[in-house]
């Protein structure tokens, strides 16, 4: 058994450049650079150019990717976010129920069409929006429910359609960490009356810069989701006549961005066969470790591993009794020092932030009314990134064999934990937490 790295020992994952190839994202190949290059050279620098062809080719490639009628592009995944709920018809007055956990882009593109996100808790196994508290968020101002795939598993769409049917509430999926996911069937983005991507270059599709996609079957939607994205103006016939019919702003995405990520997507399905791979292989080594619960995958869904979060089981790790946070940054330290970089993702629960708590709502308020999204940021670590490359596989092999070297040292583990108290959610607003 060899020694802890934290305590001298070697370190389970060599650092180097092989492994810092392997876990690079996004990967950009020479094809990619040409698609960028045929942009620059052509000069059709703006989607709005006379004779640009790439914006309206991505949308064609994803749409028929996620099997709907229609994609349209915008400048990223908030964006995306925001005019598919203003082209839906969600606007000031209303309100729109989003996921306790999730990025706080979800709740702020709610604010930006002039809505207010009304928070509901998660689900303790699929990190996703949980339909029985969807149901106590709603009011008579509830106009649309906004479930996150989060880490890029499917939302229980089904479940929260009928909430949602039974109430004549829209549903827009936010799928900005789910390309590719799937649901009963079928993919992300195709689930609801509409699906937002993200391309920023840490998702599963990246782009060169900032993106995002909107997918839907309506033509309504997208006819709106078009003329919110260009000025209020109608799509041009011939020529742009500058008319603004409507509400609008510029939420256009580039052709440069477009070709970089049409050239992605040509890799996307065999780069997102490889990672499942890698993945489950890490998993199943994970899974066997006493204390460590692997991400759930309901059997009627399948996951695009964005992000992979591991949830720690303090009493079957012999640590019953400390605090979540203590245990989950102990296991932090001394992973980490053995090369595996685990991490958090999200260190509080979304309504807990200050642009999201009610004046005069305390953080006990958050604790009780949003106790698994709570447990779920203090008793949780993260991998991200290094798992999206292709190539990964033997790194995530390396990291599961730095978690079993932690596993037969976990008396030292307890040590670390039982004599440091752990950050937990509270702390992030040390002084201005009340
Ligand atoms: C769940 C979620 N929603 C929305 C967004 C916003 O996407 P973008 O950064 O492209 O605006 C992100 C980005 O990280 C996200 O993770």
């Amino acid at each position: 058994m060899s020694r802890l790295a934290m305590l001298g020992g070697p370190r389970a994952v060599p650092a180097g450049a092989d492994h810092d190839a392997a876990t690079a994202w996004p990967v950009v190949t020479p094809a990619d650079e040409r698609a960028v290059l045929r942009v620059l050279r052509g000069g059709r620098l703006t989607a709005s150019a006379a004779g640009e062809t790439e914006v309206a080719a991505l949308e064609r490639e994803w749409a028929g990717h996620v099997g709907v009628a229609h994609c349209v592009a915008v400048g990223s995944g908030t964006a995306a976010i925001q005019v598919a709920l203003a082209a839906a018809g969600v606007g000031a007055g209303d309100e729109v129920v989003v996921p306790a956990l999730t990025m706080n882009a979800t709740a702020h593109a709610v604010r930006q069409c002039g809505a207010e996100p009304v928070f509901a808790d998660i689900d303790a196994d699929t990190f996703t929006l949980a339909p029985d508290r969807v149901a106590e968020a709603l009011t008579d101002r509830t106009a649309a429910l906004l479930p996150v795939h989060l880490h890029g598993l499917p939302a229980d769409v089904d479940e929260l359609g009928g909430v949602a049917d039974a109430r004549g509430l829209v549903v827009v999926e936010d799928a900005a960490q789910a390309h590719g996911a799937a649901y009963r069937g079928r993919r992300a983005g195709a689930l609801g009356l509409a699906g937002c991507f993200s391309l920023h270059p840490s998702k599963n599709l990246p782009t060169c810069g900032e993106g995002g996609l909107i997918t839907t079957d309506s033509d309504e939607l997208r006819r709106a989701a078009l003329a919110l994205r260009n000025f209020g103006e109608h799509e041009p016939v011939r020529t742009r006549t500058y008319i603004a019919h409507g509400p609008g702003g510029n939420a256009r995405l580039g052709p440069v961005q477009a070709a970089f990520a049409r050239s992605q997507l040509e890799r996307f399905p065999s780069c997102a066969e490889d990672r499942h791979k890698a993945v489950t292989d890490l998993l199943t080594r994970l899974a066997a470790l006493p204390g460590l619960r692997v991400p759930h995958v309901p059997a009627d869904r399948s996951h695009a591993w964005h992000i992979i979060r591991l949830r720690l089981v303090p009493e079957e790790l012999g640590l019953g009794g400390v605090e979540p946070a203590a245990v989950r940054a102990a296991l932090h330290r001394v992973l980490r020092a053995e090369g595996v970089p685990v991490s958090r993702y999200q260190v509080a629960p979304l309504p807990a932030h200050p642009a999201f708590r009610p004046p005069g709502a305390g953080l006990d308020d958050v604790a009780d009314r949003f106790p698994v999204s709570c447990r779920t940021v203090d008793g949780t670590l993260c991998l991200q990134r290094r798992q999206l490359n292709p190539a990964a596989g033997p790194v995530l092999a390396a990291y599961a064999d730095g978690f079993e070297k932690v596993w037969e040292h976990l008396d030292v583990v307890r040590s670390v934990a039982a004599a440091n108290p752990g950050q937990g959610w509270r702390e992030s607003f040390a002084g201005g937490g009340r």
